[in-house]
């Protein structure tokens, strides 16, 4: 089959124009200058220096790419305003600020192929599921348009955490199918089922029920200044309860045999340990004598490295954070990230999440939430990243303890 015209966004030196006879002519579009003018291609291939969201000539029959990987934060505020504009004038989608340049990058693929073009791309995995993706699906949805998403077995975004995907969208269908699968570096292709890989719907995202919710664990603004080792609060002459409270930035040295979080455990696997584990309490108004003079001995230069300090009115007054009932772990391998109940009421700080339940809610309910937890497989519902790690949004935690609390 030879396709008549290829349009490729983000084309660099044009690498794509090289597969011989299968394309009418090319046009590849990169904001790179330096790219284009080294570039080698065949006579009925031209590569433009624009910007690839600024591209308005469309009908093309194919629009390939491996447009740039760029979380939201990163991109520049005025392009990505623009670029969202004219996505929305040209009868495309309202993408979500926090839409990645890939997803841009596809949705404008999507608006310059003809209606019965051909869309592939390869782009991390994650756009199947992630809330900042959700309007782009909803539109090939509305559609009716097929999709195919083929992750790579192997790891061809070795430096960016995440797993890269062939992801097909033929517009010439209607039927509205998804459908999923693995490809070797060889380009073969095993169909697997859903989007998680497995059989399983990938785990959708939820906001908190106040009966019993996920939160993020407190992001204080520098562990290396509000969170402490024993030997440092010892240091500081910081008491227990009036200037520090305990505290757990990570599950990861728990055994799975270790269930509750009490005065003892505490004291075993964090305290002597060595752990960091010591939350300073600067969220109260007025620290302790102690505690002041704690603050006070904080370089200035160690504090303005965070922004979180640097915007507060006083540097180290944060929000207080709840107690929750459970701490949930965010990353794990295997099938379930560990949790523990937290009987002493440590403040989950960094990447471990907290359960809140509603005050007053008995033991026996809470227990039941957590052995729920232990017996979930998460890892079958979850997109996986190369590495085998994997990772629950907090929203996702938020899923299941609805079905949790529910049963
Ligand atoms: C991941 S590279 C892919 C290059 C090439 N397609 C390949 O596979 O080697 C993404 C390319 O997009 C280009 N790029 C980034 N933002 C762009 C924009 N707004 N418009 C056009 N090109 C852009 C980058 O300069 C880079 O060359």
């Amino acid at each position: 089959m030879i396709f008549e015209s290829v349009l490729d966004l983000g084309a660099g030196d044009g690498r794509f124009s090289h597969v011989k006879g299968i394309y009418g002519h090319y046009t590849g579009i990169e904001r790179d200058s330096k790219k284009v003018d080294t570039a080698q291609l065949p006579p009925n291939a031209r590569l433009v220096v624009a910007d690839a969201l600024a591209w308005k000539e469309g009908g093309f029959a194919v629009c390939v790419g491996n447009p740039p990987y760029i979380r939201h934060h990163g991109l520049d505020n005025d392009w990505r305003n623009v670029a969202l504009e004219s996505i929305v004038r040209d009868g495309g989608p309202q993408l979500k600020k926090t839409a990645n340049a890939f997803v841009i990058f596809l949705t404008q693929a999507l608006l310059r192929t003809r209606a019965d073009g051909l869309v592939a791309q390869v782009i991390p995995y994650e756009w199947v599921s992630r809330p900042s993706a959700s309007e782009l699906r909803e539109y090939i949805r509305a559609n009716g348009w097929d999709v195919s998403v083929f992750r790579f077995e192997s790891d061809i975004f070795p430096t960016v955490l995440t797993t890269a995907s062939i992801t097909i969208i033929d517009k010439a269908s209607q039927h509205g199918e998804w459908k999923f699968g693995f490809i070797t570096r060889e380009g073969e292709i095993r169909y697997s089922g859903r989007a998680s890989g497995t059989s399983s719907h990938v785990l959708s995202y939820k906001n908190g029920d106040p009966t019993c919710k996920g939160i993020r664990g407190l992001s204080p603004g520098g562990q290396d200044i509000f969170v402490l080792t024993e030997e440092e609060r010892l240091f500081h002459s910081l008491r227990k309860g009036v200037d520090v409270r305990p505290c757990v930035v990570s599950l990861r040295a728990i055994d799975e045999t270790v269930d509750r979080l009490d005065k003892k455990s505490f004291d075993k696997l964090f305290v002597q340990r060595g752990a960091k584990c010591w939350l300073i309490r600067s969220d109260k108004p007025r620290p302790s004598l102690q505690l002041q003079r704690y603050l006070d001995g904080v370089p200035e230069p160690s504090w303005r490295r965070y922004t979180t300090c640097a915007n507060r009115r006083l540097w180290w007054q944060y929000k207080p954070h709840p107690k929750p009932g459970l701490l949930v772990a965010s990353g794990f391998t295997g099938k379930r990230p560990k949790s523990l109940v937290n009987e002493i009421g440590a403040i989950a700080v960094g990447s471990v999440y907290g359960v809140l339940f509603e005050p007053a809610t008995e033991a026996a309910i809470v227990q039941r939430v957590f052995e729920g937890l232990r017996a979930y497989d998460f890892g079958r519902r979850l997109v996986h990243h190369s590495n085998g790690l994997k990772k629950v949004e907090v929203r996702q935690l938020n899923t299941v303890l609805a079905e949790l609390i529910l049963n």
